[in-house]
């Protein structure tokens, strides 16, 4: 009798606990009460789901997503909001904000803000940190993902677009952090994600010669980041997809080129995005999501450095725009 108490109640302490993995920020107050004694009488008419405080809106939990225009970022937005999880949503492209704003208040019943601002303007951080936390409103969750490519030789690309390029892809994700640690620290809870890449765990790479140092500097903050406040509640992670489908191979004017690559090389955000909220919940401070993409990573990392150099420099041709 008492084993099967005990066995009960292993399997709803299980229940609780993967409720908190898979769905962290819905569930985080998800509460299993046995309303009389803590162990002895645990069957299922006298415990109950408090779940009376789990929906109020004080309770909520609120992700600022930066790049959640399109791509992994909207993709963010889409998965959070199912989760629970008020919104703020940022990029330049004020229309998409809006329409996947109206989308998801409609089919979540939340709130979602909307912030249009460029990233590329040093002073474009503290207006959005200050925009989203007006009225004393937190942000629990930071998804720092916006981000794009720059196609060409380092020398032919005017120092101008490289500066913009640091800005946006180093700077903001690092003041965001900056602004908006203080306050997770105080509430003993954050949440940040810095979408980083492959690319930063892979020697350089020539054409868009910035873009793998500029995420393995990221790469390297976030693991920072995530053993200064790992003690305060908070989770650090930098998510390193490979080939993801987006608009970014667009932007960056590699689309040709890229649509020659394997089809297993390539995932979808939405799966990106779950490996990447499982992770930073479960206080991974580095995730490569996909079997092809770690391998890749363990390959680039067994391999002795002049090895793996010539390796990428050969690749190179096949998704990046050199001239
Ligand atoms: N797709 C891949 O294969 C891949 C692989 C590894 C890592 N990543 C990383 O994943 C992140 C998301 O990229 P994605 O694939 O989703 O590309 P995407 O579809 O092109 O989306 C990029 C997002 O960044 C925003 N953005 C770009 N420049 C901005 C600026 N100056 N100010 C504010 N927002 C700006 C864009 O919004 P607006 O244009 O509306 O401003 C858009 O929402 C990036 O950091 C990228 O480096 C992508």
């Amino acid at each position: 009798m008492f084993r099967a108490r005990a066995q009960t109640c292993m399997f709803f302490a299980i229940v609780h606990d993967r409720c908190t993995r898979v769905c962290p920020t819905r569930y985080s107050s998800f509460k299993i009460i046995n309303s009389r004694t803590a162990f002895p009488d645990l069957t299922f008419h006298n415990i109950r789901f408090d779940t009376s405080y789990l929906m109020t809106k004080a309770n909520r939990h609120r992700a600022l997503v930066t790049g959640a225009s399109a791509g992994i970022g909207a993709e963010f937005a889409r998965q959070l909001a199912a989760r629970g999880c008020d919104l703020v949503l940022t990029a330049r492209r004020a229309e998409c904000l809006q329409a996947l704003a109206s989308e998801l208040r409609a089919a979540h019943a939340i709130a979602v803000d909307v912030i249009v601002d460029d990233l590329a303007d040093p002073a474009a951080p503290v207006r959005i940190a200050a925009a989203a936390t007006q009225d004393g409103r937190a942000v629990d969750v930071l998804v720092n993902n916006a981000g794009y490519g720059v196609p060409g030789r380092y020398d032919k690309v005017a120092w101008d677009v490289h500066a913009r390029f640091m800005q946006v892809l180093v700077t903001a994700p690092l003041a965001l952090c900056h602004l908006l640690l203080p306050s997770m620290r105080e509430r003993g809870y954050g949440r940040i994600v810095n979408v980083a890449s492959l690319a930063g765990l892979v020697p350089g790479t020539p054409g868009n010669t910035l873009y793998g140092p500029a995420k393995a500097f990221l790469v390297r903050v976030s693991q920072g980041l995530a053993l200064e406040n790992r003690a305060c509640g908070i989770h650090v992670c930098a998510l390193c997809p490979g080939f993801t489908h987006s608009e970014f191979h667009d932007v960056s004017q590699a689309r040709e080129l890229v649509s020659r690559l394997p089809r297993w090389m390539w995932m979808d955000a939405d799966e990106v995005v779950r490996r990447g909220l499982d992770a930073v919940d479960r206080g991974r401070v580095v995730c490569v999501p996909g079997r092809v993409n770690r391998a890749i990573k363990v390959l680039a990392d067994l391999l002795p450095d002049r090895a793996a150099l010539a390796m990428v420099g050969r690749r190179a041709k096949d998704f990046r725009v050199r001239e």
